[in-house]
This record gives structure tokens, C-alpha cells and sequence, in this order.
């Protein structure tokens, strides 16, 4: 077991030839990951990061919560006390054991997170959510002051905001912990983690971080605004959106927080697992193919369109799929605007998504009104996931604002031709076809409209009439490279800015070592 004494560990991470200089332990805190949790792309990003800064030299644990179904290895520390209003809670840390080189602990409390559903159930969110992850955030301070001592915490959304918060508050005074750089990464400025006031006392929140420039948001407490205000430097997941959250459309009201930090904050695009997402490699599809031999691809179109109920007589025509939560964020209400109108082009259209009911119901309605052309599944399911992306032509993505998004980048290796809207990371993975140098990988449309959406899905219905044109830009897309390397050489740079910020970078580190070590 890894349970190394504090002075132990400095000596540990402390870097003793050049070659090893930069190598830091990361301790990941994130509300979902595979392979043990995931209701969206949150849950891609932290099974490939850690995995790829692993690659890089790097050693990563994550910190997630025991939900139903997850299988936990040996118990770490059996009754961790973590003070809630005024009464205490005895949750247990769970080995998670090492999966490609990284390690995994739980938080193991059932009455918050053994459930149906991570965040909520079919009557919305759980309204106790602000006390389990409050009480996951204190668990993982507790790992990184116990269990696996590290260099820097890094984390990911609104559901981990109080590491921060409280590394700087109630911690403040610990030696051990209240030092370590926090690294904080907005997958989505959508979701902040509102609550009224009584949530302070309910989740155990220090009183003192309950003002205009803390948590305190319009009245309410914001997670989120926690998250952006306490840790030393924040990332967002793509370039585009590091802009865009700083302008009021994006910012759901936390543009101005976000603003103030601009000069600690850096867009870092995702990047892709490209041993689960390629058609040379999936396991999940029924042919594999690749750029030279795309063979495979008509294969997997016939048997998506055998899946979803496409008729024969339709088979001919280009199918566009879609993969999605089913969420506002996601631009749907621009397909219900135009269902008519896109049905008298020539496609047919595959649909796998789940969520708000109001675009289960819009699908659903298109898959009975256009019965064999419309084929839909509501439902949350992996293997029908890649199926789409193989066996489409086309991958439609109009979404009002999108972080990153993974989907328009898997569907450029499966050279699946992606129509976006141009905003965050959509914008940036996807370059518009350039008929006259035959450049680029898909279709873009830029004003949020059905209309401006209708004009680009024509474009792309247009080129695909072309075999030889359409062949050029399958062969871009499928020709880029998303993975994780880059991006994880960019996020250790972070890693080392907040070490170096906080006094304890690679000089301090090496100070460390000799101090522990006399
Ligand atoms: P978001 O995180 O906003 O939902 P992303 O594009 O970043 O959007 O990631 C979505 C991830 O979730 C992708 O890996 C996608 O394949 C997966 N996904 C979304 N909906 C479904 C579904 N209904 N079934 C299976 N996988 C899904
Ligand atoms: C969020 C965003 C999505 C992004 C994902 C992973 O859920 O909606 O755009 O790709 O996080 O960072």
C-alpha cells in the first residue's frame, strides 16, 4: 500500500537527476472518470490526462466517488471524521488499485453515493449534492494529507470547487497541506453549483468565504465561483472558450471572476484516446478500417442503418448521426426549428442521446413522422456511441456554446465529416472545407440560427455527392492528431507555474529534498 509519511514523500518527488527534473505527483479530484463512472465527456478527459502524464514521467492518482456498480480494491483508511453542520460523518477511503500507471482511490460512503445516477435522478438533482461533495472534497484533501501526499491537486469542475476553498480556509493553518498548489479546470461554465445560504452550514463551508469576492454569488453560494476565486491557476478545455467565457454570452454571469484571473488562466484543448476512438483499433465496431483502406467504413454504414431501422430504399442516402447528452447547451432547438426542412434533403438521420425530456420527445416525434429515414435510441450506451461514429457520414454538432467537445474529434478519425457550429472547441478542431485548395476537415456555420445550421448542412450534403471531393476531406480529418501528448506536456507546464508560484517549483522541491533529507 501507498502510504507514505509526509517526509517520506518529499524526499520522494524531489527530482535527483536532470533528466527527472520536472516530474510531479498529481493528485486528480474529478465527480466522474473512467473506466469506473461517466455521464459526459468529463469522464473521457479524466481516464486520458492522468494516463498520458503518466507517458510523460509524471505520477497521477484520482480521487473519485464510490458510485453504484464501482468496484473497490482494499479499504485505505477505514473512518475518515469529516465535520458537516454540527454533526460528523465516518466515510472510508477505497484502493481503486493501479490502472495503466495510475492510481485510484475511492470515497466510500454509501448514503451519498451508492444511487441510481451520479448527480440525479428522473426528478432532477439530488438536493443533498452540495453535502456529498463537499464531503468528497475534505476526503480528498485528507488523501492528499494522509494517503498519497502530492506536489499539486488538480481539479475539474464545480463538484471539486471546495478543495480550493477549503486548502485556503479551514486548512490554513496546516502544514502539510495548505500550501499545495491547486490547479482548477472548467470542463463547463453552465453548471455552477448554486445553492441558497444554509448550504454554508449544511456542507460544513467556512462563513468567512461567504462574501462578493469568495462564494457568494447574487445572494446564493456558487461552487464554481469558489473554484475560480481560490485556486492558483485555471485552465478551461479549449482555446476558444478561454475567450469566450470571459464575454457575459459565455459566462453565465462569472465573466467578470473569470476576467480578473485572465492572467492565471489557459485554454488547453483535450485531447483524444486514440486506443479506444479509431477505426484501425475499435473493438466495438463491425469492421475496422483506415485512411488506406476505408473499406470497413460501408460496412459499419450498413449495419448503423440496420441498427437504427433505416429502410433499404434509404440506404443510398448520406446518414448524419448524433451522439449527445441531451441538454440546452447542445443546440438542439435548432433541429426542432428546421425538422421539416432538414427532412426534405436528401439523408437519413441516426440519433443516440438521453436527458431533457423536451428533446426525447423531439426525436422521438421525428423518428415517427419520418418513420425508417429517422432512426433513434434514448439511451446512454458505449458500444452504439462508436457504432455511430464508424458507420455515419456526416456528425452534426450544432451546439449554442460547446467547451471542447469530443464527438466532432472522434468523427474526424473515423473520417465521419463533422458539421459544428464555430464556438469553443468545436471551432477549434473543425476548419472549414476549402474547395479551391482542398483544405480543411468539415462544416461550420457561425450565427446561431436554423437557418445559418440548414446552410451548412447543404454545403456538406453538396460535397458529399462528389466522391473524389468527399474522399479529400474524410482524408483530412482522419490525417489530424488529437492525442493526449501535447496537451499533457502543456498542462505539466501549469503544474509547474502553480509549484513555482506557491515557492515550492523545482527550486523549492530540491529545497525540500535537502531539508528532509538532513
Ligand atoms: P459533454 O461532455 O458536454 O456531454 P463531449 O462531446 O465532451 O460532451 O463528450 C460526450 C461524451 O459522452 C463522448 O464520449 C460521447 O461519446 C459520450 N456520450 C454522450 N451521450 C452518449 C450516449 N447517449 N451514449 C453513449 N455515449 C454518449
Ligand atoms: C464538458 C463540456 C464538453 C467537454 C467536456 C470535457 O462536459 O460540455 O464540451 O468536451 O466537458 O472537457
Amino acid at each position: 500500500m501507498d502510504v507514505d509519511a509526509p517526509r517520506k514523500r518529499r524526499k520522494r518527488s524531489a527530482p535527483r537527476e536532470s533528466s527527472r527534473e520536472k516530474r510531479v505527483r498529481i493528485l486528480f479530484v474529478a465527480s466522474e472518470g473512467l473506466p469506473f463512472s461517466k455521464t459526459g465527456g468529463l469522464a473521457d478527459v479524466i481516464e486520458a490526462l492522468p494516463k498520458a502524464l503518466v507517458a510523460q514521467g509524471h505520477e497521477v492518482a484520482v480521487v473519485l466517488p464510490r458510485y453504484r456498480g464501482t468496484k473497490a480494491g482494499a479499504v485505505v483508511m477505514p473512518s475518515l471524521t469529516i465535520p458537516m453542520a454540527n454533526r460528523l460523518r465516518f466515510p472510508a477511503i477505497a484502493d481503486g488499485t493501479q490502472v495503466s500507471g495510475v492510481r485510484y482511490f475511492f470515497l466510500d460512503d454509501p448514503a451519498y453515493f451508492d444511487r441510481d445516477g451520479l448527480y440525479g435522478n428522473s426528478s432532477g438533482d439530488f438536493p443533498d449534492n452540495p453535502e456529498r461533495y463537499s464531503e468528497f472534497c475534505r476526503a480528498a484533501i485528507e488523501i492528499a494529507k494522509h494517503v498519497w501526499p502530492a506536489d499539486v491537486i488538480h481539479c475539474h469542475d464545480w463538484q471539486t470547487a471546495l478543495v480550493p476553498v477549503l486548502l485556503r480556509t479551514s486548512y490554513g493553518d496546516d502544514p502539510l497541506v495548505k500550501d499545495i498548489p491547486v490547479v482548477f479546470t472548467i470542463h463547463n461554465m453552465g453548471y455552477h453549483g448554486l445553492f441558497k445560504t444554509d448550504v454554508l452550514e449544511r456542507a460544513g463551508i467556512p462563513g468567512a468565504v461567504y462574501h462578493p469576492a469568495g462564494m457568494e454569488f447574487y445572494g446564493n453560494v456558487n461552487f464554481l465561483k469558489g473554484g475560480l476565486v481560490y485556486s492558483d491557476f485555471l485552465t478551461t478545455v479549449s482555446k476558444r472558450y478561454a475567450q469566450e467565457i470571459q464575454t457575459p454570452e459565455f459566462g453565465y454571469g462569472l465573466d467578470g471572476v473569470v476576467r480578473s484571473r485572465a492572467d492565471r488562466m489557459v485554454g488547453i484543448l483535450n485531447g483524444v484516446d486514440y486506443s479506444a476512438w479509431s477505426p484501425e483499433k475499435d473493438k466495438l465496431i463491425p469492421m475496422k478500417y483506415s485512411a488506406k483502406d476505408m473499406g470497413g467504413k460501408h460496412v459499419c454504414k450498413q449495419a448503423l442503418l440496420e441498427l437504427f431501422g433505416i429502410l433499404p430504399e434509404h440506404a443510398a442516402r448520406p446518414v448524419i448521426g448524433i451522439v449527445s447528452r441531451f441538454a440546452d447547451q447542445k443546440g438542439f432547438d435548432l433541429i426542432a426549428e428546421k425538422a421539416y426542412e432538414l427532412m426534405k434533403e436528401d439523408l437519413s438521420l441516426v440519433v443516440l442521446g438521453s436527458g431533457d425530456r423536451k428533446y426525447e420527445e423531439l426525436f422521438q416525434a421525428m423518428a415517427n413522422t419520418f418513420s425508417g429515414r429517422v432512426g433513434v435510441k434514448i439511451a446512454y450506451d458505449n458500444e452504439i456511441a462508436h457504432k455511430v461514429e464508424a458507420g455515419a457520414d456526416m456528425f452534426l454538432m450544432p451546439s449554442r456554446y460547446e467547451p471542447c467537445g469530443l464527438n466532432q474529434i472522434y468523427s474526424l478519425k473515423y473520417g465521419t465529416v463533422p458539421i459544428v457550429r464555430a464556438t469553443g472547441g468545436l471551432d477549434d478542431t473543425v476548419e472549414p472545407f476549402d474547395l479551391e485548395h482542398g483544405t480543411g476537415t468539415g462544416f461550420k456555420f457561425a450565427e446561431y440560427s436554423g437557418a445559418a445550421m440548414m446552410y451548412a448542412i447543404r454545403q456538406a450534403l453538396h460535397h458529399s455527392t462528389d466522391e473524389r471531393i468527399w474522399r479529400r476531406i474524410q482524408l483530412n480529418g482522419m490525417a489530424k492528431d488529437f492525442s493526449w501528448k501535447g496537451p499533457a506536456a502543456e498542462y505539466a507546464k501549469v503544474y509547474e507555474a502553480a509549484l513555482t508560484l506557491r515557492g515550492a517549483g523545482q527550486a523549492g522541491r530540491n529545497q525540500m529534498s535537502v531539508t528532509t533529507s538532513n
